[in-house]
């Protein structure tokens, strides 16, 4: 890895415990983790490093969310608008042979410290630009150098609803790889509407992008998972324009917008071998990521008590910020 590579992260995180696996071409990874400050986060044998420097490029994309909002499907969109003319030979489209996540990697998941390996992937940022890049983190525990520098960012949001439901299967299929017992729904939900939820709260996390797309259009752009369900072409054009890169008229009379929809459609995507086979998270397998995509599926699991309890809380959390979300299709 080249020195230069390593001026690019401010905080860093990783398990310390299994520093001494670090392979011969990686010393350079182990000499440089070894040399940063680090602090006790509470789990044994593992620590947060701090790494000065990291100052994202202006061209950097940042796919932001709350999981199981439709991260999966709008990497997979971002990476092929913004590679289109890289890859115009639908043939052998990345994305024929690779997950999203793993041509957009997450910066708490691959860059900093990557779920499967538990080592940092600093190559990563190799990437051709414009690097794209995914995350979970809230707005406001973003790198101050990612809220300040004039990479842009990406947010989607889904109904509450189903991004719950969502979420108990998806943590019902790993908890049952860990062993773990099953979460019921009844319990569960009760933690969801505390706001008990990996990543924080439903609504303090969609609250927090939404604000700053409203104050910076520029920087932060919002969707929502059901518009894009509903009118891919027109939301595909705005992710373009976004992103500096708007579609030609030319490309847009040879079908090009509707070739990047049937390439991320979510029927496509779950077909393929890329996504059907092996784990994109310790013990997290691909095919986790390829559910249902329906509007509405959360009739099939809440309990009208449920239902009314998280309408309740939506509509006095939502109040006033002129969101509104779409339930059923
Ligand atoms: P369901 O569990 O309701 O089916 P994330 O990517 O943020 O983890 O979100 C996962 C949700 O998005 C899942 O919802 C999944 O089925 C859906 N999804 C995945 N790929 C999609 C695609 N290409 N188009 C639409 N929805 C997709």
């Amino acid at each position: 890895m080249a020195s230069k590579d390593l001026t690019n992260f401010t905080e860093y995180q990783s398990k310390d415990v299994q520093l001494e696996a670090f392979g011969e071409e990686d010393s350079k990874c182990k000499e440089l983790i070894l040399s940063l400050p680090k602090e006790y986060y509470g789990v044994p044998n593992h620590y947060f490093y701090f790494f000065q420097g990291f100052w994202p490029k202006d061209s950097d994309v940042v796919v932001a969310s709350m999981p199981k909002t439709g991260t999966t499907w709008l990497k997979a969109l971002t990476f092929a608008i913004v590679n289109r003319n890289r890859f115009s030979s639908l043939e052998n489209h990345p994305l024929l042979t690779s997950n999203s996540h793993e041509l957009v990697p997450s910066l708490e998941s691959n860059v900093y410290v990557d779920t499967i390996s538990q080592f940092p992937k600093f190559d990563i940022l190799n990437m051709i630009e414009p690097r794209l890049f995914g995350t979970h983190i809230p707005f406001a525990s973003l790198a101050k150098s990612i809220k300040e520098s004039n990479c842009k960012i990406i947010y989607i949001c889904r109904n509450p609803f189903d991004t719950y439901v969502s979420y108990w299967n998806f943590m019902n299929k790993i908890s049952l790889n860990f062993d773990f017992p099953t979460i019921t729904i009844e319990d569960d939900f009760e933690r969801y509407c505390k706001g008990i939820c990996h990543v924080g709260s439903f609504w303090d996390h969609v609250l927090g992008y939404l604000n700053e797309s409203i104050a910076r259009p520029d920087k932060v752009l919002f969707m929502k998972y059901e518009d894009l369900k509903e009118n891919g072409n027109s939301h595909v054009k705005r992710i373009a324009e976004f992103l500096d890169c708007p579609f030609t008229q030319e490309e847009e009379s040879n079908g090009v917008i509707e070739n990047i929809i049937n390439l991320c459609s979510f029927k496509k995507m779950k077909e393929l071998e890329a996504n059907k086979f092996g784990e994109f998270g310790r013990k997290i397998e691909k095919n986790y990521l390829f559910r249902k995509a329906e509007v509405g599926d959360w009739i099939n699991y809440l309990s009208p008590s449920m239902v009314e309890k998280l309408s309740k809380i939506i509509e006095e959390k939502f109040s006033g910020s002129g969101l509104s979300f779409k339930v059923c299709t």
